[in-house]
């Protein structure tokens, strides 16, 4: 892979299928649009009917010829999530599948199934939409889970004894720890497939700081000050790079961590990071991965087998 990758590192991905999950705008719709752009066949994984059919219609407008299609899908949902598996299923093969969809620091919510919104979604949703399609992955050669992250993991503390924030709800506080969920199970899950010996590999990355609708939660003086920000953070696109970067390296190891190429990580460009060392503690990332089957009532199939 060249030194300084943009988007035009992106090779040919013809005949490869990717599902990307939150794909209507930010991070995902910018990583989907580049993707199609290289012929990839790319299925938008979104929760409003609305948005997903105006984010496809923003890619053909840009590639008439892309293939590109939508896959109602709504990570506050367990319903939702097996659905939208299904009917992922149906799809002739998935090389990819992009956990992008996420939350921040919203006031205390329940999920559908009464998870606490932000572990709900960022972790969980994705957990159990990944074991779900687990058997369309595991055998494709090349096949990977890509799941984004973020700085924020650094401050992350898994509360195992009050996931569902019934005791305290700090906003920040759960994002980080559903950020360094995502981290946990992306390093379990590649042991997990590695010792299942599985084709697929899992991967994780982080777009530094990127503008983009995530920070619709963040008090209104953020809002004031973003064209400041925009001097030293990450357009959308250029916050998609490392998640590109991810899908699509051909030299990428399972377990490896993509991010922002710049000062700290922050901005620009996308290369091999590394995460801290709680995110690499295989003790919590097995009970976090065992607490995860409890709640979402998604066992993953290599697991199924080994029992
Ligand atoms: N932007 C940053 O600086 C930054 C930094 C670190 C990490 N990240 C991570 O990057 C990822 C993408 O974020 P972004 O910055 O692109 O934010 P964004 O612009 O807000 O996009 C988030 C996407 O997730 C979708 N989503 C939210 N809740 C969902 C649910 N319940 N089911 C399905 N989809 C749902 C949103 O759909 P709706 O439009 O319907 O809400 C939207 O498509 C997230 O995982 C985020 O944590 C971003």
């Amino acid at each position: 892979m060249k030194e300084n990758f943009d988007e035009s590192s992106v090779p040919d991905q013809s005949g490869r299928t990717i599902f990307i999950t939150g794909a209507n705008t930010g991070i995902g719709w910018d990583a989907a649009r580049v993707l199609a752009a290289r012929g990839a066949r790319v299925l938008l994984g979104c929760r409003s009917p609305d948005k997903a059919a105006a984010a496809r219609q923003r890619i053909l407008d840009l590639h008439p010829s892309a293939d590109v299609d939508t896959v109602a899908l709504d990570l506050a949902s367990l319903t939702s999530v097996r659905e939208a598996a299904g009917t992922v299923l149906q799809e002739p093969r998935l090389d990819v599948l992009v956990n992008n969809a996420g939350i921040m620091m919203p006031p205390r919510e329940l999920t559908a199934d009464g998870f606490e919104s932000q572990f709900g979604v960022n972790h969980l949703g994705h957990f159990a939409l990944t074991g779900l399609l687990l058997p369309k992955l595991k055998d494709q050669q090349g096949a990977r889970i890509v799941t984004v992250s973020s700085l924020a993991h650094r401050a992350g503390k898994i509360h195992f004894d009050d996931l569902s924030a019934e005791k305290h709800y700090g906003r920040q506080d759960r994002y980080s720890l559903s950020k360094l969920a995502n981290l946990l199970f992306t390093y379990e899950l590649q042991r997990r497939l590695h010792a299942a010996g599985s084709a697929a590999v899992a991967v994780a990355c982080h777009p530094g700081g990127a503008e983009t609708e995530l920070s619709r939660h963040l008090p209104k003086i953020f809002v004031a000050l973003t064209p400041l920000f925009r001097l030293v953070m990450n357009s959308s696109a250029e916050g998609a790079l490392p998640t590109l970067r991810a899908v699509v390296d051909a030299e990428a190891k399972g377990g490896e961590y993509f991010g922002p190429a710049g000062f700290a990580e922050f901005a620009r460009g996308a290369r091999p990071v590394r995460s801290n060392a709680v995110s690499h503690d295989a003790v919590v990332a097995k009970r976090l991965w065992e607490v995860s089957v409890d709640m979402t009532g998604v066992d993953y199939e290599f697991d199924a087998a080994a029992a």
